[in-house]
């Protein structure tokens, strides 16, 4: 376990923003790390952050089943921010009023600074915009407490102790519509808890080396790299850390895209020169899915096929790595539920549960999120065609054939993904989304070619834009694009005869057809 001796700790109330709050704090170069309200003290001062923030949360301070804390958190002599929910808290743990205000206040108010020598307000004007979303507020504050600023609803919008070093702010500084709020965090984090920051890519690269090299000594590391973002930095890191002590597993389960067991292993191997072995397990994947129609059933085989490839072909190995990344490993109010401790990210495969519980997996981008992962990669060298790549299914290409998985029917999808793929990169947009595929479905469509009538397969076009794939809008690209993107796919697959565009978004739809 690194050890941060400059960080900030956010406790999480449940607040669909927590993320976000982490997020802007480390992309001012600041350590942080999210864990749930209910996290023990003692770990607390042992982790030792120089700021604490309290996050916003969906309950009521009233309610029965309102999260609370131990009131001694603010006699750690450790500065606290309080945001919405953990304002309320704050301000009722230490003797203030909180009540049901008459009217929720959602969206955008006036923030008006009432002490403008409050540290807090460092280059914050004396009026701005801020984003509010809260049913409960302050009515009295606790002793000691001062008003620093206010809104036409909110006259108790931010308030500190300046003398315990305790702030709190109803309005939620971490969304874009609150116009200082990325310097409100910044005065909190550099000024009221004296924070140096500079935790940066570089940084994390020579901690990270150093605490894998401590770790593995002169053991052997394998690491099932699959050629997406995630494995393939995690590969580059490792490899500066233990050159050849790293094993590079690349199993190709037949349902590729086009040339991509290629790209992988030039890359990898011949550019990187990488300890990498591809496994040609093609026949071995399509044999077993022969007659499998049911998408639940080809994930399972292609999911158990996998472990049993990856297990035979990895010889004798002393550690596995895992490019595990923070978003799974946040034991977080809002996505598990105060009470859900379970480890969900290793996928529960039995193999690699045992292995982690005789310590032997090793998951280095851990603290991360996506971003940053891509922002370590691109320090590492990582070519953009690999850095930016859409996300892609595990079961690939087999959950974008409806109905069985044929040598044909995948020469019929791989033909029209590399299409759709080229078209979008040359047309700009393959950056600008977040995914962009084509899916074969299992019916035949009436043509005219000459005098004759033909009949051939349909494919739909499918692409979206996300954050985090939870929600997804499906895109509305320029006809011209369509139109060529339709044209080539019906003039190069010859057993194509149509393609449709899908304008459906998730919700109701997902991204993937099974
Ligand atoms: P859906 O289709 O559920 O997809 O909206 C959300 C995201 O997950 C990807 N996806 C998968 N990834 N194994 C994976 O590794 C799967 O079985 C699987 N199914 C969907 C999908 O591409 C999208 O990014």
């Amino acid at each position: 376990m690194t050890i941060h001796n400059d960080s900030i700790l956010i406790l999480d109330f449940g607040s669909q923003y927590t993320q976000l709050i982490a997020r802007r704090i480390r992309e001012m170069e600041m350590y942080c790390e999210i864990h749930p309200y209910h996290h023990p003290l003692r770990e607390i001062q042992a982790f030792s952050p120089r700021g604490i923030i309290l996050s916003g949360g969906p309950a009521s301070i009233y309610s029965e089943d309102a999260p609370r804390i131990d009131s001694n958190l603010y006699e750690l002599g450790i500065p606290v921010l309080g945001i919405c929910y953990g304002l309320q808290i704050t301000s009722y743990l230490l003797g203030g009023r909180v009540s049901s205000a008459t009217e929720r206040e959602y969206g955008r108010a006036q923030l008006q600074l009432v002490n403008r020598d409050s540290p807090l307000w460092r280059d914050v004007p004396d009026h701005s915009v801020v984003w509010m979303s809260h049913g409960d507020q302050l009515e009295s504050i606790p002793d000691g407490f001062e008003v620093i600023g206010r809104t036409d609803n909110s006259p108790y919008a931010a308030v500190c102790n300046p003398d315990r070093q305790i702030y709190g702010i109803q309005f939620h500084p971490e969304v874009v519509h609150t116009e200082a709020g990325l310097q409100v965090l910044r005065s909190f984090i550099f000024d009221i808890c004296g924070c140096q920051g500079g935790w940066t890519m570089g940084n994390f690269i020579s901690q990270t080396v150093k605490d894998v090299q401590e770790r593995v000594g002169s053991g052997r590391v394998l690491l099932g790299l699959s050629g997406g973002v995630d494995s393939s930095v995690l590969a580059l890191l490792l490899h500066q850390a233990l050159g050849d002590q790293l094993h590079c597993l690349f199993v190709d389960n037949g349902v590729l895209r086009l040339g991509e067991s290629d790209k992988v292993t030039r890359t990898f191997q011949g550019q990187f020169h990488l300890d990498f072995e591809r496994v040609d397990a093609s026949d071995q994947f399509l044999t077993r899915l022969e007659g499998v129609e049911d998408p639940e059933q080809k994930r399972r085989i292609i999911g158990e096929e996998f472990v049993k490839v990856f297990f035979n072909s990895a010889g004798q190995f002393d550690f596995l790595a895992q490019g595990t990344l923070y978003p799974d490993v946040i034991e977080s109010v809002s996505t598990k539920g105060p009470s859900d401790t379970i480890k969900t990210h290793h996928n529960r495969v039995p193999e690699i549960l045992e292995l982690d519980r005789q310590g032997k997996v090793i998951e280095p981008l851990k603290e991360l999120f996506k971003d940053e992962v891509r922002l370590l990669g691109s320090e590492l060298g990582l070519p953009e065609e690999i850095l930016y790549r859409h996300p892609f299914p595990g079961p690939g290409l087999a959950v974008r054939i409806i109905g069985e998985v044929t040598r044909e029917r995948l020469d019929t999808v791989r033909q029209a993904d590399a299409i759709i793929l080229s078209e979008m990169k040359s047309g700009g947009f393959y950056r600008k989304v977040w995914q962009s595929f084509a899916v074969l479905l299992p019916t035949q469509a009436v043509g005219v070619m000459g005098d004759e009538r033909t009949y051939g397969n349909v494919v739909a076009l499918r692409v979206v834009e996300s954050q985090d794939a939870m929600t997804a809008d499906w895109v509305n690209l320029p006809h011209e694009l369509l139109a060529r993107i339709a044209n080539r796919i019906v003039n190069e697959v010859s057993s194509v005869g149509r393609v449709v565009y899908d304008i459906t978004s998730k919700p109701p739809a997902t991204i993937e057809w099974e």
